[in-house]
């Protein structure tokens, strides 16, 4: 469960970036998280990977509250988080599974549990598990994504926060990545993505919150990028579409 509470975040430079948001992401939901360029989405996640701190409000993520969470316990925390990026970050001279091992070593975790092999799983569940041996390079882009996807989920986090994670792929890549996160969630873990991605959006009709000037502007149970007839009402009013 996320809870944000009146969260303002206002940048050295002045900048304020957030600003009195409010807003809450039960476990397991999915959600798109919209807005134009500056709108404040990047930082929202930041906040929630601890990479920046807010200036004022409440920050929760899973009872803990972010603000008060000491330097030394950070990496801890992010132990449960899995993070995707628009510009993928995969390390060029190691192969695909040695990526995806990398995050289970920095945990000190084991890649072998209980006769498992959890890259071998992770890669399976990301549909690239035959290029295991391959180099970054050697992949298409959609197939890079899910390395990367693969990576942030090989420890079995229940968070998975994505920055414009379809922002470099064409559309039916674009596409595919999304149906895979949404398969992740439906395994139980908890999906939030930054995207300014129209079409992948309206075709899932899944929660929107939209950001303008750091301000939740609109958040729709089953939303489309644009602002339309919202035929649920907003979140929390969880219940039966009315639409049929
Ligand atoms: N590290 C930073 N220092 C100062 N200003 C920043 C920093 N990061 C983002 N901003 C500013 O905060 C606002 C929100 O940015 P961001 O969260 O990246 O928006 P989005 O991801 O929706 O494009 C913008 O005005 C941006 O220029
Ligand atoms: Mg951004």
């Amino acid at each position: 469960m996320i809870i944000l509470r009146n969260v303002t975040k206002a940048y050295q430079t002045g900048r304020v970036a957030l600003s009195g948001v409010t807003l809450t992401i039960p476990a397991e939901d999915f959600v798109f998280l919209v807005g134009g360029n500056g709108a404040g989405k990047s930082t929202l996640l930041k906040l929630l990977t601890r990479q920046e701190v807010a200036t004022s409000g409440v920050v929760m993520v899973g009872g803990q509250d972010l603000r008060e969470l000491p330097e030394r316990r950070v990496p801890a925390y992010r132990q449960n988080l899995g993070v995707v990026f628009q510009d993928i970050r995969l390390f060029p001279r190691q192969t695909i599974e040695e990526n995806v091992s990398v995050s289970l070593r920095v945990a000190g975790m084991d890649r072998r549990t209980d006769g498992r092999d959890l890259v071998a799983d992770a890669l399976e569940l990301v549909g690239i598990a035959a290029h295991a041996k391959r180099f970054p390079h050697q992949l298409s882009g959609g197939e890079q994504q899910r390395a990367a996807i693969a990576r942030a989920i090989v420890r079995s986090p229940s968070l998975l926060l994505a920055d414009e994670p379809t922002a470099s792929l064409p559309p039916d890549s674009s596409w595919q990545v999304v149906q895979l996160l949404a398969e992740i969630n439906r395994r139980g873990v908890t999906v939030v993505i930054a995207t300014h991605d129209r079409d992948v959006v309206d075709r899932m009709g899944r929660r929107v919150i939209e950001l303008d000037g750091g301000m939740v502007r609109r958040d729709d149970r089953y939303g489309r990028f644009e602002p339309g007839i919202d035929v649920s009402g907003s979140w929390p009013v969880v219940g039966v579409r009315t639409d049929g």
